[in-house]
C-alpha cells in the first residue's frame, strides 16, 4: 500500500488556499491581516503612554478616536501632541510625537475623557431608557473652547420671567 501522505499534503495545501482566500475575502480587518498581503498605506503603531483610555486598545482604535476628538473640538492633532524636534519625517517635514505629554492641551483631554465617563457611567445612564451618551461634541461643539449659551434675544418669556428687582415680586409669567 502506497502511504498516504501525498494526499494528506494535497488536501492540507488545497485547505490553506482555501483559508487564506477566506480570510482575504474577510478584509478589510488590518490587525488580522494575513502575513503576505501589502501594508497598509498608514502603519498605526500599538499606544506606548495610555493612561485614561483602555490599554489594549490597537492602534487602529486609538487613531479613531483621535479623529472623533479632533472633529468634535474643531482642532488638529498638533492642538494636543506636540512636535518631535529630533525626529522629522524623512522628507523634512515636522512630525508629532503621539506618545509625549508636554502640552497642557493633552493633559486636559485626559481630565475631559475621565469626566466624560463619569458623566456617563454615574449619571446620564441612570436615566430611564438612557441612550444619548455626552460626547466630547455634546459640549465642545467644533470649538476648543466650549462656546457659552446666549438666550435669544426679546424671547425671555420661553425663558422663564426676568429677575426680579430688589424690593419687588418676582414677575409672574403670563
Ligand atoms: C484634544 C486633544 C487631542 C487631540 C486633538 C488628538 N489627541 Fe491623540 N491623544 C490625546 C490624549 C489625551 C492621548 C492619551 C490618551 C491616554 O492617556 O489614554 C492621546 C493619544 C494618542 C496616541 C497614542 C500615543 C501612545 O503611544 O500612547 C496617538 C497615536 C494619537 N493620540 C494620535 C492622534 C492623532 C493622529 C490625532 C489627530 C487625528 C490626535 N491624536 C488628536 C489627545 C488628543
Ligand atoms: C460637559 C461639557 C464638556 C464635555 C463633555 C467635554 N468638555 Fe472639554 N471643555 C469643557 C469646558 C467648559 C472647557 C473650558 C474650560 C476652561 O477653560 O475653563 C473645556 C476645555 C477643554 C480643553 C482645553 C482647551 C484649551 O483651550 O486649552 C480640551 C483640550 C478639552 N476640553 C477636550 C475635551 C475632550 C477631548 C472631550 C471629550 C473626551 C471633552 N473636552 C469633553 C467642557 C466639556
Amino acid at each position: 500500500m502506497k502511504p498516504p501522505f501525498p494526499t494528506l499534503i494535497a488536501t492540507a495545501a488545497v485547505l490553506t488556499v482555501a483559508v487564506t482566500v477566506a480570510a482575504l475575502a474577510q478584509a478589510p480587518d488590518p490587525p488580522q491581516r494575513s502575513a503576505g498581503s501589502p501594508p497598509p498605506a498608514h502603519a498605526f503603531p500599538a499606544p506606548t503612554n495610555l493612561k485614561v483610555l483602555p490599554k489594549n486598545l490597537t492602534g487602529e482604535q486609538v487613531h479613531e478616536i483621535m479623529e472623533k476628538w479632533k472633529i468634535a473640538l474643531g482642532t488638529h492633532c498638533n492642538t494636543c501632541h506636540a512636535e518631535d524636534k529630533k525626529n522629522p519625517a524623512p522628507d523634512g517635514r515636522p512630525q508629532l510625537n503621539y506618545a509625549d505629554d508636554t502640552k497642557a492641551e493633552k493633559s486636559t483631554a485626559r481630565l475631559m475623557y475621565k469626566m466624560v465617563e463619569d458623566i456617563n457611567g454615574n449619571y446620564v445612564s441612570m436615566v430611564e431608557n438612557s441612550g444619548v451618551p455626552v460626547t466630547c461634541g455634546t459640549c465642545h461643539r467644533g470649538h476648543i473652547t466650549p462656546e457659552p449659551f446666549v438666550a435669544p434675544a426679546g424671547n425671555y418669556q420661553n425663558n422663564g420671567p426676568p429677575p426680579a428687582k430688589d424690593g419687588e415680586a418676582p414677575k409672574l409669567p403670563r
